[in-house]
């Protein structure tokens, strides 16, 4: 689509910051939550009014998911409010939207890959906070696509594969949940496809897809396939761990449930838009690569 504009959201997130490093052929304008703070409605309004993009990416979030089940005001502020904010003032001066989402709008029950036709019944604050502001978005009815994925890491930022690899180098034994199935995907696979959607959306298309690596795995098995890596790839320090142990959900009981199968089905992507991400183990390889280079 046409953008020579973007205003981008939530640039020191893991998906915000793989985005302004890979979306450099477009004008973007990049701020971070110093600079523009989405529980402040007033102030997005203003912002927007401002600056006058043609394309909004809003990967900003509060994504504190265990946090979230006592701390639900400011989820629902940041979650649910602000893109509803975001999206009637994307309307009003004719921009479009683009908006992240999550794997835990789903219960977690269903025994294939989720589909975007399939019934959402979140189990956590974070999850319902999440589908209420896709909800929000689409009720303002502007052009937008709202892209759910899942299990986000990167070499930046706070996550799953920075945690086990430092538990990794202290520890010489790690206990992983096994019975959680899903995608786990990389930030920097989220902004290629991105780059590759803009460019492919004419904006006529809104709707909800889901966008994650190929494949599913479990945690127990994406932090063995993290060490593997790491190990293949000759990286240091060199770890300790010399065993990995599966647990049960119940054996690490947190605040807020979470899906035991939140697999989500891309190919309505692929099928309108032609565009699939590469495996997990591809997209975990091309994060470590960017680790050993920091
Ligand atoms: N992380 C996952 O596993 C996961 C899974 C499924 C879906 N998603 C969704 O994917 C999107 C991107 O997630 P991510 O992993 O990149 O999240 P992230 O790394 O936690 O980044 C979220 C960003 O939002 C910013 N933010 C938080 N509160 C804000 C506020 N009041 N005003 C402005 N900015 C604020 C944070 O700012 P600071 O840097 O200042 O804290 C941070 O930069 C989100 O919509 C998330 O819900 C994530």
């Amino acid at each position: 689509m046409k953008s020579n504009r973007i205003l981008l959201t939530g640039v020191n997130g893991q998906v915000g910051h793989a985005l302004l490093s890979t979306l450099s052929n477009f004008t973007v304008i990049g701020l971070s939550r110093h600079e523009l703070d989405l529980t402040h409605p007033e102030a997005i309004r203003q912002t927007i009014r401002q600056l006058k993009p043609d394309l909004i990416i809003n990967p900003a979030a509060y994504t504190a998911v265990d946090q979230a089940e006592t701390d639900s005001a400011l989820a629902i502020a940041i979650n649910t409010v602000a893109p509803k904010v975001i999206a009637e003032e994307a309307s009003k001066i004719g921009a479009a939207l683009i908006h992240f989402s999550t794997d835990y709008v789903y219960e977690g029950t269903k025994l294939s890959p989720y589909t975007e036709v399939d019934a959402v019944n979140p189990q956590s604050v974070y999850g319902r906070s999440k589908y209420d502001g896709e909800m929000a978005i689409t009720a303002v009815g502007l052009p937008h696509l709202i892209l759910r994925t899942s299990w986000v890491y990167g070499a930046y930022g706070h996550n799953f594969l920075k945690t086990i690899l430092r538990l990794a180098a202290q520890r010489d034994q790690l206990h992983i949940v096994a019975d959680q199935h899903g995608a786990p995907t990389s930030s920097m696979s989220i902004a290629i496809a991105l780059a590759q959607l803009i460019a492919e959306w004419d904006g006529k298309r809104s709707g909800i897809y889901h966008l994650t690596n190929a494949g599913s795995t479990t945690w127990y098995a994406f932090a063995r396939e993290i060490v593997r890596q790491y190990i293949a790839m000759q990286l240091q320090p060199a770890l300790k761990v010399t065993e990995i142990k599966a647990i049960t959900t119940a054996d690490y009981p947190t605040p807020a449930s979470r899906p035991a199968n939140s697999c989500l089905d891309n190919r309505q992507l692929a099928q309108d838009f032609g565009i699939s991400l590469p495996s997990w183990q591809e997209g975990l390889q091309a994060e470590m690569k960017l680790l050993s280079l920091q």
